[in-house]
């Protein structure tokens, strides 16, 4: 059977040939009609239309965005905010800045569409430090899209307003997660709320009803709007509608991104057919399918189960589907798009090693289990790469991981724990093998290391 085609939805101008990222480029393709037809209709239809789209979030979670819409408190009588994480933090995730740098006016499109149906007050753009690049554009394009009332005040005379602010962060992996990154909006470090009571409908930035969506997943309201729930709802399969923006890095030989409709291919016609396959002579490892946090996969596995429907799947790892259940069926999840590839030539205790130290940075330290464990974890996996590891050593670090896992304030104490669990469950062999070796000779020809940071 023919692989699928690429359907770019999100991208389609992104990548196109003399398309540049100004207003007057987005406007020759019906840039802003979307907004324009929003703006005459009734916030609650177009809330409608996100809920019946089924569209889920592309930030990581999968969570229905339309159902997240619902559960904004609208009767508070407090001003309702919109914040877009493009935070993109992440490792192995590389989409959102695509976006951003080529498209940024179908984000602001999308964003005071969405600020419309829920009646936000004012909208924020939370984009990490590092893409400097990108916030200089966005500022560019809203001072465009502002000067032409497509924001702001009294937007294209509809009686509605509302701004936009770019609002640079540090650069921190934590200011991703939806309530760090409200503490850090506010002007504080970013430590993660507890929820509850610290629900973002419910109170988010300023003690305010708050929605935080991620940047492909606003993109997609003003195409929901544009085709209606129905066709948007016919892209993809049932509960994974639309398209998803996957990210490929490590060993294959063509990585990069790629929009498809959802459940349209395999993880394996991702790595064979669309990126080219692993370099000659290799064979495939292993691949992490949504993000670094997301849990490992292992090459010769067979994944089994039975799906909501009732009908049963027996998978290899190659015939895995590309979309949001595929992978969470298969044990791990699709998060936020990001597949890394690893092939015979990688040390997989050394990957888990390069991920842990991400972990152990990364931490906020305001829950006892993440901030020691990350630290515990990253210095086993580090004496396990750098000689004098213990027979002991893999058990040990499995054990950290367990009491990490859902005793933590936010979800970065699953994401620290996931990767330790399952490498070492899948590649037990592997952690035991490095217990009393010496320390490497680091001027030898050694195995790929893979660098997500
Ligand atoms: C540790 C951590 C980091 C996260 N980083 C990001 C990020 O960089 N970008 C993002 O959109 N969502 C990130 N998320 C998910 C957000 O908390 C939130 O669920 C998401 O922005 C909601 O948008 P969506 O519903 O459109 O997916 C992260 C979550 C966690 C726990
Ligand atoms: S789980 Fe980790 S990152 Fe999240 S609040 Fe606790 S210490 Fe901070």
């Amino acid at each position: 059977m023919a692989v699928a085609k690429e359907k770019r939805i999100i991208l389609k101008y992104a990548d196109a040939r003399g398309y540049s990222n100004d207003l007057p480029c987005y406007l020759e393709h019906g840039g802003y009609d979307m907004l324009k037809k929003a703006v005459k209709s009734k916030p609650e239809d177009i809330c409608e239309e996100v809920l019946k789209s089924g569209v889920r979030g592309r930030g990581g979670a999968g969570f229905p965005t339309g159902m997240k819409w619902k559960f904004l408190d609208r009767k508070s009588g407090k001003p309702i905010y919109l914040i877009c994480n493009a935070d993109e933090s992440e490792p192995g995730t590389f989409k959102d800045r695509q976006i951003i740098y080529k498209d940024p006016h179908q984000l602001i499109e999308g964003m005071m569409i969405s600020a419309y149906a829920i009646q936000a007050k004012q909208a924020f753009i939370y984009i990490r430090a590092e893409f400097f690049e990108g916030a200089r554009i966005l500022d560019r394009a809203i001072a465009e899209a502002k000067a032409k009332n497509l924001c702001g005040d009294n937007i294209l005379g509809s009686g509605y307003s509302c701004e936009i602010v770019v609002h640079r962060g540090a650069g921190a992996y934590i200011c991703g997660e939806e309530t760090g990154l409200i503490e850090s909006l506010e002007g504080k470090r970013p430590n993660p709320r507890i929820k509850p009571p610290y629900f973002p409908a419910v109170l988010g930035v300023y003690q305010c009803p708050t929605i935080v969506n991620n940047v492909e997943t606003l993109c997609n309201v003003k195409h929901i709007l544009e085709m209606g729930s129905d066709a948007f709802g016919q892209l993809g399969i049932p509960n994974n509608t639309g398209t998803r923006i996957w990210c490929v890095s490590g060993q294959v030989q063509k990585p990069g991104y790629f929009e498809f409709e959802c459940g349209a291919l395999t993880l394996g016609e991702m790595i064979y057919d669309v990126c080219g396959g692993l370099n000659p002579g290799r064979s495939l490892k292993a691949v992490i399918p949504g993000g670094s946090s997301a849990k490992v996969l292992r090459a010769d596995e067979r994944f089994t189960g039975t799906h909501k429907d009732g009908t049963d799947f027996d998978w290899g790892i190659t015939d895995i589907p590309l979309d949001f259940d595929g992978p969470i069926a298969a044990g791990s999840m699709s998060g936020s798009g990001g597949i890394i590839v690893m092939d015979d030539s990688v040390d997989i205790v050394e990957a888990l090693a390069n991920i842990n130290a991400f972990y152990a940075h990364e931490s906020c330290g305001q829950c006892t289990p993440c901030r020691e464990g990350s630290l515990w974890m990253r210095k086993i996996t580090t004496r396990m790469c750098s000689g004098g590891a213990r027979e002991e050593d893999s058990d040990l670090l499995v054990s950290v991981a367990d009491q990490i896992e859902g005793r933590t304030i936010c979800a970065f104490g699953e994401a620290a724990a996931w990767p330790t669990q399952s490498f070492v469950a899948k590649f037990k062999d592997e952690f035991i093998a490095k217990a009393n070796q010496p320390a490497p000779d680091d001027d030898a020809e050694g195995p790929a290391r893979l660098q997500l940071i």
